[in-house]
């Protein structure tokens, strides 16, 4: 079902980019890609990998952990690609220290990871019980991580709510999800907050609200048409808001520390950049994306635009109130100004032209903004249906964070590429070119005075891809999720990334064209070792399975032999 619809969604896209093609309006050269920029990142610039609990730790129900609404969702049937779920995923959770030394080995400055709040909150509510085990476990994370020298980044939230809130008080439309919120994450303040400088309330909170609560594609898997997910996100800004005043009130003065929010998107490109109507479609859609999320935290209410269309849809069908949620004046005051620092996350880029839905009854968030998402089919991929290479569209984000929201300092805490599951050849070219050419327009957008202060690539390892499942390989390490000891192998872009850290950019031509070479020179022999893997695991089995079977045949032949031999003598 997740994977019709999809399909149905990219075949619309395809549909409209040919057609728009056909009718001579798609100026493929219009956005060039540019030179090559050849420089390094200011000083102090800081690299780094990132994760999240439930999509790497395993361990679902291990050590006093309660149930996530993705532990939920993952064990009823067709809401992920072959019905997997993130149970033991790459049992990140036993391998702290194996991890970190890969961390070490590529010299990370910092790594991204979440905290899951059922891990040390089993029920969600504090009160009811703090699960010492789960804390014990970050704390080790968080020590092992310092005294290796790479700074934690910590995410609060990356989807995985506790199930009894989701359960009892309906999770994200409920606002008690606040108080709930704010009473964790202090916990995570106080246990953690001499350690941890930099927090994350929020991982890309525009999939929590729509794919959660309005298509259902994600955890907790609700259809709630044109209201689900505005009033999620209504909820997530103001728990949001309320985390960092807490920690502003209570901790920042003895911690010192930061608290920011994540927010992915992708960059929408007008189609016809003569076009105002595409134009206005493009800024529409960059604010109900973006936008939704960050301009009430920068500037304490929603974008104008999206008060205006969802109210004029709204009205047209007949509702006395607007279905987008209003803020009250105090509470406009109180989310302005809450971003110590923004995290993006981007991925990939969309064209974007006006298109009307007429209104009727049936609502939904994905046609208030009376627009369709076009991709050229030309652009790079490796077989996604959704993330094409379009490195150009990073630096125009970025810009447009800079002009809109006040030139807030920036963490890039999501960029990264996919390859489909099949792909078991880790000299990933495709990988090492998009990394190449993303962070390199980074590097032109520092220059256009962008305030960015790190990058994370997503993701560290291969790992669980919520309803993609494991169809989806984002690692610079490929996780050989058949083994019992989910094996992780570098790929060729480990070597790759290491370069450039150690580089701290691309310091010239010559240099850089000597880094693929190496890299590929070194996962020949990694896709060997990984080639020889079925081999090993089958060896797994005979230690597991055969030993025990022939060590107990031994035991009842000894037994038959003696009895034989006493029959004999007597
Ligand atoms: C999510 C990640 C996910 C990635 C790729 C991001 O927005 O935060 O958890 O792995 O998208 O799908």
């Amino acid at each position: 079902m997740v994977e019709s619809n999809r399909l149905l969604r990219v075949c619309h896209i395809f549909a409209l980019a040919l057609w728009v093609c056909a009718t001579g309006d798609f100026d493929r050269t219009k956005n060039e890609i540019g030179s090559f920029y050849y420089g390094t990142f200011p000083t102090g610039f800081s690299w780094g990998a990132g994760s999240s609990a439930y999509q790497t730790e395993g361990a679902w129900d291990k050590e006093g952990k309660g149930m996530s609404i993705w532990d939920i969702f993952c064990h009823k049937k067709e809401k992920t690609s072959l019905n997997v779920t993130g149970d033991s995923s790459c049992e990140g959770y036993y391998k702290v220290k194996e991890d970190i030394s890969l961390m070490k080995d590529m010299k990370l400055n910092h790594y991204s990871f979440s905290i899951s709040w059922p891990r040390i909150i089993p029920s969600g509510i504090k009160s009811d019980k703090v699960n010492e085990k789960g804390i014990q476990h970050y704390d080790n994370l968080i020590n092992f991580l310092l005294e290796n020298r790479i700074t934690p980044i910590v995410t609060l939230y990356h989807w995985d709510l506790p199930h009894a809130l989701e359960d009892k008080y309906g999770g994200w439309q409920n606002s008690s999800m606040v108080n709930f919120f704010n009473d964790y994450t202090s916990l995570c303040f106080e246990r953690f907050g001499n350690r941890v400088k930099y927090w994350i309330t929020f991982n890309d909170p525009w999939s929590m609200a729509v794919e959660g609560y309005e298509s259902g594609e994600h955890a907790p898997g609700l259809r709630l048409k044109g209201t689900g997910a505005y009033k999620a996100a209504h909820n997530i800004i103001k728990a949001h808001a309320a985390v960092w005043h807490t920690y502003d009130t209570q901790w920042r003065d003895t911690q010192k520390g930061m608290v920011g929010i994540s927010l992915s998107t992708h960059w929408g490109e007008p189609v016809d950049i003569m076009n105002d109507m595409d134009i206005e479609a493009a800024d529409r859609y960059m604010q109900f994306n973006l936008g939704w999320f960050a301009t009430p935290l920068f500037n304490g209410d929603y974008p104008q635009v999206m008060k205006e269309y969802v109210g004029k849809k709204s009205t047209r069908q007949g509702l006395g109130d607007s279905r987008l949620p209003s803020f009250l004046p105090q509470e406009k005051s109180y989310i302005k100004g809450t971003c110590d620092f923004l995290g993006i996350g981007h991925f990939t880029t969309r064209y974007i032209t006006e298109k009307n839905y007429p209104s009727s009854r049936s609502s939904s968030y994905f046609t208030d903004s009376d627009l369709a998402e076009l991709v050229d089919p030309q652009w790079p991929n490796a077989g996604s249906e959704w993330l094409y290479s379009v490195p150009w569209g990073f630096r125009q984000l970025l810009n447009f964070v800079k002009s809109q929201y006040g030139n807030p300092m920036i963490y890039v805490t999501e960029n990264g590429a996919l390859e489909k599951m099949v792909c078991t050849d880790l000299c990933d070219e495709w990988r090492m070119l998009y990394l190449r050419d993303y962070i390199n327009e980074i590097l032109k957008a520092i220059n256009d005075g962008v305030n960015v202060k790190g990058y994370t690539v997503w993701s560290l390892l291969d790992k669980f891809e919520w309803d993609e499942g494991y169809s989806e390989r984002f690692g610079l390490y490929y996780v050989d999720f058949r083994s019992k000891n989910k094996t992780r192998y570098p790929k060729a872009s480990v070597q790759y990334y290491k370069h450039i850290i150690n580089s701290n950019g691309f310091p010239s031509q010559r240099e850089i064209e000597s880094w693929k070479r190496k890299a590929t020179e070194m996962c020949i022999s990694s896709n060997q070792l990984l080639a020889a893997d079925p081999l090993t695991s089958h060896m797994e089995m005979v230690t597991e399975i055969m030993v025990p079977i022939v060590g107990t045949l031994c035991i009842l032949l000894s037994a038959v032999f003696i009895m034989f031999l006493l029959k004999g003598r007597f």
